[in-house]
């Protein structure tokens, strides 16, 4: 049974106040906040085991070793890939990308194309920019339209035998969408292509399957999904893996080390050199424990009520355009007041201590697309109530009035 105010109390920064008035925490797409739960792992890990991993024959490093592994396999489970070494600690979704595109350097060659999204995070643009430079590959771009929908005629069109690469999210941060990667990764394979999915903002309210998917990287952050900072995972298909050179060298990374060759360790060592946040990656285990056992399909239908709920509400306010209108969504909602830059509603609402993103949210291109400087994004996670957002309802009234 989902029982709201049950939950919130396992979120000890959901009952401080901001400014003098209760947090409504609505900037979850930025960062969700951490449970209880997770809090006392982290604060487990520095009290009673702290130590360096694979290296020592010690109790401590034993003990650390097969938490850190332990959460390696609890990241398996989660996203179902079918090997533990498939799973690679990262420090986060921008390191899985920028890995990935690194192995790829020396794959494409002048003259391939790769296809990125016009809905797309910054982190999933430049570092294919850069491999586009290394290369002299092709970036094109999958164009969007009003609703913030991918143009799925555009994508097939623009698929060809020289596509290599196709690299999307699963779930806009700007506006919430969901994009139809099961379509994506089966027309992409058709002609041969690799497909990266950018699941940072898909993970906090969906659990995917890597295998069903068929999807050859899928890269994430925890702490979007109550995780820490800093601790982030690549699933990527054998294969692959054994495929793409390292990404750095260093230590743990290595089978043998002369000055004369190297040899490299097995998956998934190879790609983690040096010492890794420990603590995170456990702490990033304990994460998916604790959003499993209140259970992902429970967190996207009282997400969705939430949605619903906010999206009515917001419609009633004149002068207000909502951006991103697919009927596939996550709980984001980005808005503009007319007239009105967003910076100062964001301003307006934290005086009210209402938290939410203001800016062009690392998406410039879809803000081009719209033409506006940036929006208001109000994100909602499952520990957020409908009373939040009456909340933040009455503060965008307000801001209204004070600033037109
Ligand atoms: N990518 C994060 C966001 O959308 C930081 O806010």
């Amino acid at each position: 049974m989902f029982n709201i105010n049950e939950i919130r109390k396992d979120f000890p920064i959901l009952s401080r106040t901001v400014n003098g008035k209760p947090l409504v925490y609505f900037d979850n797409a930025a960062t969700s906040q951490t449970p209880q739960q997770v809090i006392d792992v982290i604060v487990d890990y520095y009290s009673n085991y702290n130590a360096n991993i694979h290296r020592g024959v010690h109790s401590l490093s034993q003990e650390a070793t097969d938490k850190y592994e332990q959460a390696r396999h609890t990241i398996q489970k989660h996203f179902n890939a079918k090997h533990a070494h498939e799973i690679i600690f990262t420090s986060g979704t921008t390191h899985g990308i920028n890995l990935v595109a690194n192995g790829f350097s020396s794959i494409l060659k002048a003259g391939d194309d790769i296809l990125v999204s016009a809905l797309e995070h910054h982190s999933n643009i430049v570092p294919w920019q850069m491999l586009c430079e290394r290369t002299g590959a092709n970036l094109k771009v999958i164009p969007m339209n009003q609703e913030g929908e991918l143009v799925i005629p555009e994508f097939d069109a623009l698929l060809s035998k020289n596509t290599k690469l196709v690299f999307v999210n699963h779930v806009s941060n700007a506006l919430g969408t969901i994009n139809p990667i099961e379509y994506i990764i089966k027309q992409a394979h058709l002609v041969g292509a690799a497909v990266l999915i950018d699941g940072a903002q898909s993970t906090p309210h969906i659990k995917p399957d890597v295998q069903a998917l068929d999807v050859d990287f899928y890269v994430a952050s925890a702490h979007k999904m109550c995780g820490p900072t800093g601790q982030g995972m690549l699933y990527g298909k054998e294969s692959w893996l054994k495929k793409l050179p390292p990404y750095q060298g260093g230590g743990e990374m290595i089978a043998e080390v002369t000055f004369e060759k190297t040899t490299y360790a097995e998956l998934p060592h190879k790609f983690e050199a040096g010492t890794p946040n420990i603590c995170g990656g456990i702490a990033f285990g304990a994460a998916i424990d604790y959003m499993n056992t209140i259970g992902f399909d429970t967190i996207a239908s009282y997400e969705n009520e939430l949605l619903v709920y906010a999206t009515k509400q917001l419609q009633n306010i004149e002068g207000l355009t909502i951006y991103g209108t697919s009927k596939q969504k996550t709980s984001v909602i980005s808005f503009n007041l007319d007239g009105i830059h967003p910076y100062d509603v964001g301003t307006i609402l934290d005086k009210l201590g209402i938290a939410v993103r203001t800016g062009h949210h690392c998406a410039q291109p879809i803000m081009d697309f719209y033409s506006i400087p940036g929006t208001v994004r109000a994100s909602f996670a499952f520990y957020n109530t409908k009373e939040e957002i009456d909340a933040l309802i009455t503060g965008i009234k307000k801001a209204k009035m004070m600033l037109s």
